[in-house]
């Protein structure tokens, strides 16, 4: 492929994100943009400066434009899968956000369809491609931490359950709650800081001890509101190669107030890390443990992010596009962690380990 690729956006929240960083990519043109809701469709649309033509309210009316190279699906969950296979057998490149899909099985479905329509799909872990996850995934790389053997990830809020109600709190929907929406990405960036090493078995648990009640929400409440999901889940998992990691992630939990914070914590036979990002922030995120000559050495690299990373993702993802290479964050990737996550909710289920052969 040569010259920008002609790109789509479907579903205008997170996709607003999507829809700037193809507008700051010199490889892609945005040409097009859908949205159920034609409220928020003409508010993007004109804030994009995309001309009333090219506005849908419909997806298959968006996939039939002629030109359209590729789109991101940043649907629901639920909508994932149909939109993303959709838009494969129109012959469309993918870029669908996390969670893949609600299941690994549905995931499953999604990386089929890209094989057999011979099209690219990615999924959208964006956080790996802020700098500050990338200076470690360096340090990684050049042994400095050596045989990492065990790691902590999490993400935790205090009050944050998105959208009490919506989609957002129905399990059918969503397919779960905080472990599939917040975790998906600290497992993520965590399993590719160690090299996405094989998984033998997860156990977990999950609490709803707030949701239900219509507490702790990020937006107000008026009335009863579904909620099916966890608000709470944590979980243990190992390796093959002998290394485990624990998981926790919370939307609502009495830790500290204003509390939304992520991290990853890497134990190495030659070094440590720490990844700690409270409330998004952008400097004096990272750290390096290592000793020379039984001196301790602590490094805190002065590195400034740029946001969440979907401007570095949409550029990757053309430019993947235009070079004909696969995209550094695979649908493969995408069904294995949610393989992890299924697990996580049965072992929850059940209240066993769950092994996987
Ligand atoms: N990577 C990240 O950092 C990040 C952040 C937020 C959300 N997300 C993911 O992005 C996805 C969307 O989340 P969101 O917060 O933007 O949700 P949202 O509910 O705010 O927005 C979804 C949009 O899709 C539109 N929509 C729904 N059904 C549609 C249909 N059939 N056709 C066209 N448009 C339709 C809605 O009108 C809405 O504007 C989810 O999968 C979520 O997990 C990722």
């Amino acid at each position: 492929m040569s010259g920008k690729i002609k790109v789509g956006v479907i579903g205008l929240g997170v996709g607003q994100a999507h829809a700037h960083g193809y507008q700051a990519s010199p490889d892609a043109e945005l040409v097009a943009v859908c949205d159920a809701d034609s409220r928020r469709l003409n508010e993007q649309g004109d804030r994009l400066g995309i001309s009333p033509e090219a506005r849908f309210t419909d997806v298959n009316e968006m996939l039939a434009m002629p030109g359209l190279e590729a789109v991101s699906v940043t649907l629901p969950n639920y909508l994932h899968a149909p939109v993303t296979i959709a838009a494969l057998q129109a012959g469309k490149h993918v870029l669908c956000e996390k969670p893949l899909a609600r299941s690994a099985a549905e995931a499953q479905t999604m990386v089929d369809a890209a094989k057999k329509a011979g099209k690219t799909l990615m999924v959208c872990f964006n956080y790996r491609y802020r700098e500050d996850a990338r200076w470690l995934r360096a340090l990684s790389d050049e042994g400095k931490l050596g045989k990492i053997y065990f790691a902590k990830a999490g993400w935790l809020r205090n009050t944050g359950i998105p959208g009490a109600g919506s989609w957002f709190t129905h399990k059918d929907q969503a397919g779960g709650g905080p472990l599939i929406d917040l975790g998906v990405h600290v497992l993520d960036l965590t399993l590719w800081l160690m090299g996405y090493p094989k998984i033998v078995s997860v156990s977990g648990n999950t609490f709803a001890e707030f949701g239900p009640k219509g507490k702790k929400s990020s937006r107000k409440l008026q009335g009863e509101v579904h909620y099916d999901v966890e608000d709470l889940a944590a979980g243990f998992v190992r390796f093959e190669n002998g290394a485990s990691l624990s998981i926790e992630t919370s939307w609502a939990s009495h830790t500290k107030a204003g509390r939304d914070d992520y991290f990853v914590t890497l134990y190495g036979t030659e070094g440590g890390s720490e990844l700690y990002v409270p409330n998004y922030a952008d400097r004096d995120t990272i750290a390096f443990y290592t000793e020379e000559g039984g001196i301790p050495v602590n490094i805190h690299p002065a590195i400034v992010t740029r946001g969440g990373g979907h401007t570095m993702a949409t550029a990757h993802f053309v430019r993947c596009l235009i070079d004909g290479v696969p995209p550094e964050s695979t649908g493969e990737q995408g069904v294995a962690l949610l393989k992890v996550i299924d697990g996580l909710y049965e072992s929850a289920k059940t209240g066993r380990e769950v092994r996987f052969d």
